[in-house]
């Protein structure tokens, strides 16, 4: 299993770059994590930095999960499995869970972060393929997300459907499937405080500048 926690900790590294508290400090001279909501996720850079920012925060989040899922990809063609069990789609789902358990509990920043969602597309991009992620992002985040016009719904959904995707593409495979339910519900545990503020009626919709933490 060496090769899973390799796969692990280096996609945990690369997971835990804080690129929204960055673009914020070095481009805009402030904190995103004191405006809108305070998560460091393109949803709150596009409130608090407008849509530059907010796309520049998007193309590096997701561009740490394409990495992710590219380095799984490359373990799966190089390395010779340590393990029966260490199949493709279980390297790809420890590497999509790694980038986005880093991004969430990032070290750099006392083990708080984002929400894990433009990770999580750049990650499913490789590891679920682009008709599978297509899936995820279209079918139910995009939906969701013009439904309500709450991005956090489209993205809760999102994360519930992942496990039943993966089992989709990956049937039978149980291990790579239960780490894809990890995967998800590490970003529902994140979204806690929107659900919060959904239950309460203060969430705020596309097109609304407010938020809190
Ligand atoms: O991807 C994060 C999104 O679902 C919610 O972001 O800033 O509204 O908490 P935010």
């Amino acid at each position: 299993l060496g090769i899973a926690f390799g796969i692990f900790a280096v996609t945990f590294l690369l997971g835990s770059i804080p690129w929204g508290v960055i673009v914020s400090k070095t481009i805009y001279h402030t904190d995103i994590r004191e405006h809108g909501s305070g998560n460091i996720g393109t949803t709150n850079a596009m409130r608090t930095m407008g849509k530059a920012g907010g796309a520049a925060v998007f193309l590096l989040d997701f561009s740490k999960g394409l990495a992710s899922g590219a380095i799984a990809w490359g373990c799966a063609h190089t390395a010779p499995p340590d393990a029966a069990i260490l199949t493709p789609a279980l390297m790809g789902a420890v590497a999509a869970w790694g980038c986005v358990y880093g991004h969430i509990f990032s070290p750099w920043l006392s083990f708080k972060g984002g929400k894990g969602i433009a990770v999580a597309i750049g990650a499913l991009f490789v590891t679920f393929g682009w008709i599978g992620a297509c899936i995820e992002l279209f079918a139910v985040f995009a939906l969701l997300v013009i439904l309500t016009r709450y991005v956090s719904v489209g993205s809760i959904a999102a994360a519930v459907a992942c496990p039943f995707v993966a089992a989709v593409l990956f049937w039978g495979d149980w291990p790579a499937i239960a780490v894809y339910a990890l995967v998800g519900a590490t970003v529902v545990w994140a979204h806690r405080s929107n659900i919060a503020r959904l239950a309460s009626g203060t969430e705020s919709r596309i097109g609304s500048k407010k938020g809190t933490a």
